[in-house]
Formats: structure tokens, C-alpha cells, sequence
């Protein structure tokens, strides 16, 4: 069997860092122990963050695939690494809500918690400094950030992750508030990238509405750890 090895360290991330391997095809993902918000303006780390996202993510993607979303993951290959597909990234930001909260409330003025029918998609240009602005179909067609079919793509594969996973984290006691996904292509097929972590969607408790996410770094809450282990635990990720 071909053993992965870590080569050039391609590019560091706010908590993952991303290396060649000996494979030109597929990369090493590190989930490292640290925490940003916004715009990298708050950090910290957090032991066994790294751990716990990597097991997250891989248990997520997995489970993905099987609902026909194809994903970069190929396999766990240490305690805080996973081996990917090499996939040329499209630098858009897909986002749904079904909760309102967070952005949603700040830029419409909405009812923080409000549920909502049907839920809401929206694209984001993946861009620090002009802090992601959120942008829609028509100034990614014309400035080629992705084709039109990658555009229909990346929304059916999104709200697809969403009838399956906001089902998963019910069955779990979690409200599924809103999630980030990204894509890239890989030998021309769209394929979903990055990571499925509570580092990049909102879970709330089903009853108290307690949150089990990053939020509770962004709003200085306290026990990051404990919520992300509460969640992997409840989804059966953690042991
Ligand atoms: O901040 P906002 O309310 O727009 O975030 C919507 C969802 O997208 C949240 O789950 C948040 O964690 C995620 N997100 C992310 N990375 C970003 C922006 C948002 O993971 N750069």
C-alpha cells in the first residue's frame, strides 16, 4: 500500500494548513489547534481542536459521499491529517441558512432565530481583504469566478447536503442553522472541498437552543471544546 507523506507546504490557512504529498493528485490536509474570527482579527488555540475537526470532517464527508455528493476526502491518515484530492478551488463561499442569524440579521435587520421557509442561499466571494463580500450568479458569470453549470451545481449539491444533514443533526438533538461548503474542480467534475466541521456551520441545541459551535469563540462564550466534543459525541464521531 502507498504511504502519503507530507512534502511542500502549499498554503496555511486560519486553522488548517495544506501540503503536496508524493501523489501530485492528492494533498494533505492538517487540522492545526487554532481558532480565527473575524478576518483572522481574534485567534487562539484550543488543544485537541485539530483532532476533533479532523475526525468531524472525515465522519461528515464520508457520510456525504454516500448521499451522492462526491468530496475531495480519501482517508484519516493521522490523529490531525487527512488525505484529499487535489482540486483547483473555486474561490466562492456557498451558504445556507436556515435559521436566521449571524450576517443574515446584521445586514437585513431580521429576528435573530427566525426560522426560515424556504431556506436561504447565498453566495460569498472568498476574498480577506474585502472581508468575503457576498456576491450572486450575475458577478460570477461575468467575472469567471465559475461557470454557469458549476453555479447549478454547487446549488443542488448545497441544499442536497442540507435535506441530509439537517435529518443527521436532528436525529441528534441539533437545530442545523447554517453551514459554509466549497468546491473545486477535479479533472472536470465539481466536487465538494474544504471541510464540514462546527468550525464552519451553526448547531444549535434542540431544546435550549444552546450553542454548540464557533460562535461561542466569536462571542467569548467559553467551552469551544466542550461543545464541539458534546456534538461529536451526540453524532457518534467521538468515542
Ligand atoms: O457569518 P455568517 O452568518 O454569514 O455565516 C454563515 C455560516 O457560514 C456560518 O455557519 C459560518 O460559520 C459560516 N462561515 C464560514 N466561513 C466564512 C463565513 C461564514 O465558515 N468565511
Amino acid at each position: 500500500m502507498m504511504e502519503y507523506t507530507k512534502q511542500i507546504k502549499l498554503y496555511s490557512g486560519k486553522a488548517k494548513t495544506v501540503y503536496t504529498t508524493n501523489d501530485s493528485k492528492l494533498l494533505i490536509l492538517h487540522f492545526r489547534d487554532d481558532t480565527s474570527a473575524f478576518d483572522g482579527g481574534k485567534t487562539e488555540q484550543f488543544s485537541k481542536k485539530g483532532e476533533i475537526n479532523n475526525k468531524f470532517n472525515a465522519f461528515i464527508m464520508e457520510k456525504l459521499d454516500q448521499v451522492g455528493i462526491p468530496t475531495h476526502f480519501e482517508k484519516l491518515i493521522g490523529p490531525q491529517e487527512s488525505l484529499v484530492k487535489n482540486l483547483e478551488m473555486l474561490p466562492i463561499e456557498c451558504v445556507v441558512r436556515n435559521i436566521a442569524t449571524g450576517s443574515l440579521c446584521r445586514r437585513l435587520g431580521v429576528q435573530d432565530g427566525e426560522d426560515l421557509e424556504p431556506p436561504i442561499f447565498e453566495f460569498f466571494l472568498k476574498n480577506d481583504t474585502l472581508h468575503d463580500p457576498m456576491i450572486n450568479e450575475y458577478h460570477i458569470e461575468t467575472f469567471g469566478w465559475a461557470t454557469k453549470n458549476q453555479v447549478e451545481q454547487m446549488k443542488i449539491y448545497t441544499f442536497r447536503v442540507n435535506d441530509f444533514l439537517k435529518k443527521l443533526f436532528l436525529d441528534a438533538g441539533l437545530l442545523l442553522v447554517d453551514y459554509k461548503l466549497e468546491f473545486g474542480d477535479y479533472q472536470g467534475q465539481l466536487i465538494l472541498g474544504d471541510e464540514f466541521t462546527p468550525d464552519g456551520c451553526r448547531l444549535w441545541d434542540i431544546e435550549t437552543r444552546k450553542k454548540l459551535d464557533k460562535d461561542r469563540f466569536r462571542h467569548g462564550l467559553g467551552g469551544l471544546i466542550e461543545a464541539y466534543e458534546e456534538v461529536a459525541r451526540r453524532i457518534g464521531t467521538l468515542l
